[in-house]
């Protein structure tokens, strides 16, 4: 027989209530609690299950039995997104990206699928038509005939067709579209997609197909239903960017078949998304004669180093509290580097609009960019251009001291191999580092009024 009860779930957590309540407790969220209808088919408890003789086939194995194949793992032809799996798709794992609106996460599932020829595809939309993503396909290139598509909303019917199909891979877009009839909360609620997950997962581990699924992200970055999902899956990837600007950067928030320090960097093209081999190239823009308030800061993303060009503006104010303005930088940091330069080098900031950006649209909290945005600012306050040839790697303190930084081979090591002559970082970072191995001279200092002092006299 079937139960009927009534549960008051968190929008955005999760978490759940017998009755309503207006602040969430688990994640401090208002209003965010909403009702919905829980029926579920009484089946048999597990208590009964385990007293019978099993029937079931799936029985206990011995771990030296059991052999992970490397080569079981499915390419995908693109190398970012390859490398930021861990090297490929894993047989029956259950692979969750996230994204906001329009940031590219079906252009970059649906390019995955028509472009493994080798390898048969579902791509179950229940956002778009077979037309528009048939249109969306024929921008980025058609390579692959293994490609079916489906428009569907319901997960039983999406079951169906691949029970029939029998695809290499399941991409399912997205999961707040999907609903099943075994629960009759609404479409896009927790339930529904916390029931369709489980469901997609034991499709996935049962018939071990890779499944893709697709995720929606809320206003604050968190994939909707957040802490209900990725529990479930084995892979979490966050798909990351400016809409307005081209660049794309794939994140690992999870993985359990791999490192969750790989990233892959993309660039939106007009066909489709384009693997960045190579970010630092894209990351600084080739100067031509000298510009005041540039500076290149070598940062890590993940295990990634990556020159990054940082550009700033200071002007006077001309209301009067004057502006504080990032993209891709943290303000707050900002503002605490705003103050190191009043306070320990004398620097008048204080009426001053400053403007940061850092090129590419990428969100960087890497501390080693301290360095660089603090030359970056002094340069466009003295109006002094910073030589193209130097770059920095080094985090400020509040004392006006420079301090040192992690990895800091594999920057100096990426600031060289682009031609950088020399880079500035933390007498910290260097003891114990023989610098005539990089073919880059090394320029330390303990404080940050002594590396001005070389800098822009
Ligand atoms: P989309 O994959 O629909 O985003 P999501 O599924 O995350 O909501 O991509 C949205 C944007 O990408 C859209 O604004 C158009 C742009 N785009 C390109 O610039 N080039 C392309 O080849 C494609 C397919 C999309
Ligand atoms: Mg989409």
């Amino acid at each position: 027989m079937a139960k009927t009860k009534t549960t008051y779930y968190c929008q955005n957590c999760g978490a759940n209530s017998p009755k309503w309540i207006g602040k969430c407790p688990s994640c401090n969220e208002w209003n965010t609690y909403v009702e919905e209808v829980v029926t579920k088919s009484s089946g048999q408890s597990e208590k009964e299950v385990w007293q019978e003789e099993s029937t079931v086939r799936n029985k206990p194995k011995k771990i030296q039995e059991l052999e992970f194949d490397e080569q079981r793992r499915l390419r995908t032809g693109n190398a970012e997104l390859d490398r930021t799996l861990g090297g490929g798709i894993v047989p029956g794992s259950l692979v969750l990206i996230g994204g906001e609106p329009g940031i590219g996460k079906s252009t970059l599932l649906l390019q995955m699928a028509i472009r493994m020829p080798q390898v048969k595809t579902l791509y179950a939309s229940g956002e778009e038509s077979l037309d528009q993503i048939r249109m969306r396909a024929e921008r980025i290139g058609i390579t692959a005939e293994n490609c079916f598509l489906l428009a569907e909303t319901s997960l039983a019917n999406i079951m169906t067709q691949a029970a029939q199909l029998k695809p290499d891979l399941l991409i399912i877009d997205s999961i707040q579209t999907l609903h099943t009839e075994a629960i009759e909360a609404s479409v896009g609620s927790i339930s529904q997609v916390r029931e369709c997950t489980g469901k997609l997962m034991k499709y996935a581990k049962q018939t071990n197909v890779p499944v893709f699924l697709i995720g929606h992200v809320n206003k604050d970055g968190a994939i909707a239903g957040p802490k209900v999902l990725e529990h479930m899956v084995d892979t979490v990837l966050q798909f990351e960017g400016d809409r307005h600007l081209s660049y794309r950067i794939l994140r690992t928030s999870k993985n359990r078949f791999g490192s969750t320090s790989e990233l892959g960097i993309y660039e939106m093209r007009e066909a489709g998304l384009r693997e960045v081999t190579n970010p630092s190239e894209v990351l600084i823009s080739p100067r031509e004669g000298f510009l005041s308030g540039v500076g290149i800061g070598a940062t890590l993303e993940g295990n990634r180093p990556l020159l990054i060009e940082v550009q700033s503006l200071v002007s006077t104010a001309t209301y009067g509290t004057p502006q504080r303005s990032t993209t891709g930088f943290d303000v707050k940091r900002l503002n605490m580097l705003l103050a190191v330069l009043e306070k320990r080098l004398g620097v008048r900031l204080s009426t001053q609009d400053i403007f940061l950006n850092l090129a590419g649209g990428l969100k960087v909290v890497d501390p080693a960019l301290d360095l660089s945005i603090c030359a970056s600012i002094y340069s466009s306050f003295d109006d002094v251009p910073i030589p193209s040839s130097i770059c920095f790697s080094a985090e400020v303190g509040l004392g006006g001291e420079i301090r040192a930084v992690n990895r800091i081979e594999s920057r100096i090591t990426e600031a060289a191999k682009l031609g950088f002559a020399q880079i500035y970082v933390s007498k910290h970072n260097v003891k114990g580092l023989d610098l005539s191995k990089f073919d880059i001279e090394v320029k330390a200092y303990s404080r940050l009024a002594e590396a001005f002092e070389e800098l822009f006299n």
